[in-house]
């Protein structure tokens, strides 16, 4: 397998310990933690992130498949049934198939990762997931080199997801990153919270996190996943292209349309708490900035 991005991220240790981490691994570990790259360790430990609540992360949702109301997902995701499941990894690889579940996990090692949430509808969360880096998953299936975006599709299953029978949006919810962007190291699949199995309302059995990018991109029970030479359009881009674009990087100098991204509101930080500055690339700059490096991110929206 490629490269493994050393997590020390973990819920009773969040200062990095291994003093043979190479620059890179330590850049990534200071910008979960949100401290500037280059403070030692010392800062990060005194910045650490306060994860959210399991009961805010799990009760404030967006899954338009289970309805458009942040009460919802936790109401009615219940109802869909997650095991078995197989995620579909076709298109520009090597071994195109259905990937079980099960031997997915077997496969892989689950890694716990404190990661910012921002949602572009300006609020923000910090959430303690488990999962594994989506480039070790993609190994599974072999990237044949004429490949350069990934597309990421939900579960279309009406029965259960009880939104899909009304048109809010075109089902199934897409998604799609440029390949260097879902190789990148802190890009993973999320397979649980807390230490414990994600929650249907989360996105179970297996959703992508892009933590430097609006919380849309993030695509929750992933079924399948289609390595491709076109650029994929996402649900929301196909709904609103003057909105919502195809990178949608958290971007406090890029205001949406329709409201500023310069702040966001705290999750659980009371109805009177004061919104806090967006950062750019949502904490992760120094992490990703070198991937857009020319490009108009006005016009790249
Ligand atoms: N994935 C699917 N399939 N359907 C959705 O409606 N909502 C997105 C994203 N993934 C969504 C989705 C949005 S807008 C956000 S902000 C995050 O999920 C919310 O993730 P959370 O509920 O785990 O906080």
């Amino acid at each position: 397998m490629a490269h493994r991005w050393k997590n020390n991220l973990t819920m009773s240790d969040v200062t990095p310990r291994d003093t043979y981490l190479n620059r890179r691994r330590f850049l990534a570990a200071t910008a979960a933690l949100g401290v500037a790259a280059g403070a030692g360790p010392a800062q990060a430990s005194a910045a650490k992130l306060k994860p959210n609540s399991w009961q805010e992360i799990t009760n404030y949702n967006n899954f338009y498949e289970f309805g458009t109301g942040k009460e919802d997902p936790a109401a009615y995701a219940g109802a869909l049934t997650t095991s078995p499941w197989a995620v579909t990894i076709d298109g520009m690889v090597e071994r195109p198939g259905a990937f079980d579940m099960d031997d997915i996990l077997a496969a892989m090692t689950i890694e716990s990762r404190i990661y910012r949430l921002r949602c572009v509808e300006a609020w923000s969360m910090v959430v303690p997931w488990n999962g594994f880096e989506l480039a070790d998953l993609l190994a599974m299936a072999g990237v044949r080199p004429e490949a350069r975006y990934v597309r990421f599709e939900t579960l279309y299953r009406p029965e259960e997801m009880r939104g899909q029978r009304y048109p809010i949006v075109e089902w199934p919810y897409v998604e799609g990153l440029r390949l260097d962007e879902a190789m990148h190291p802190l890009t993973i699949m999320a397979t649980g919270l807390y230490d414990k199995p994600l929650p249907n309302q989360n996105g179970a059995p297996l959703r992508l996190v892009v933590p430097w990018k609006y919380g849309f991109k993030s695509i929750k029970s992933v079924v399948r996943i289609t390595l491709t030479d076109t650029q994929p359009r996402g649900t929301w881009e196909k709904s609103l292209p003057n909105e919502y674009g195809f990178y949608s990087n958290v971007n406090p100098n890029v205001d949406h349309p329709r409201w500023s991204q310069a702040s966001e509101r705290r999750i659980g930080g009371g109805l009177f708490a004061k919104k806090v500055p967006t950062l750019m690339f949502n904490g992760y700059e120094k992490d990703v900035a070198h991937m857009y490096q020319g490009m108009d991110l006005a016009k790249y929206y």
